[in-house]
C-alpha cells in the first residue's frame, strides 16, 4: 500500500517553503504509519497534520492579504476544503474504518495537499517575487 515519498517544490519564500516541507513530512509519516499503526496513532497524526495545515494556511493567507494577491478568496476556499478533508479522515480513524479505505482516502487527500503546494501556491509565486 506504500506510496512514493512525496517531494516538495520550492516557492522561493523561506517561511512558506519550510511550512510546505513540514506538511509533506506529516504526509510521509502518515503514509508510513496508516497501514500498520493503531487507529489511536492515526488519529493523533491526522490531528498533527490539521494543526500544521491550519497554522500554515493562516500564515500564507496573511502574507497574501498583505501583498494584495487578487486570487486570495478562492485560495482561501481551497484551504478550507483541505482542512475539511483532513477532519473527515480523522473521523474515519475514530470510526476505525477499514485500513485500505482509510489509506485510499488518505492518498486522495495527500494529492490535494500536494496539488495546493505545487499548483495552487505557484499561482502566487511570481506575484510574491515581484513585491
Ligand atoms: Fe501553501
Ligand atoms: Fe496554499
Amino acid at each position: 500500500m506504500a506510496i512514493d515519498r512525496i517531494a516538495v517544490d520550492l516557492l522561493g519564500h523561506a517561511e512558506l517553503d519550510d511550512d510546505h516541507q513540514r506538511l509533506v513530512d506529516h504526509l510521509n509519516s502518515l503514509a508510513n504509519e496508516i497501514p500498520d499503526a493503531s487507529y489511536e496513532l492515526c488519529v493523533q497524526l491526522f490531528d498533527a497534520l490539521e494543526q500544521a495545515a491550519t497554522e500554515h494556511f493562516a500564515r500564507e493567507e496573511e502574507i497574501l492579504e498583505g501583498v494584495g494577491f487578487p486570487g486570495l478568496q478562492s485560495h482561501r476556499a481551497y484551504h478550507a476544503e483541505l482542512i475539511e478533508r483532513i477532519r473527515q479522515l480523522r473521523n474515519l480513524g475514530w470510526e476505525m474504518a477499514d485500513k485500505k479505505l482509510l489509506f485510499q482516502r488518505f492518498v486522495d487527500m495527500a494529492n490535494f495537499v500536494v496539488e495546493d503546494i505545487i499548483h495552487g501556491d505557484m499561482e502566487f509565486k511570481e506575484f510574491l517575487a515581484a513585491r
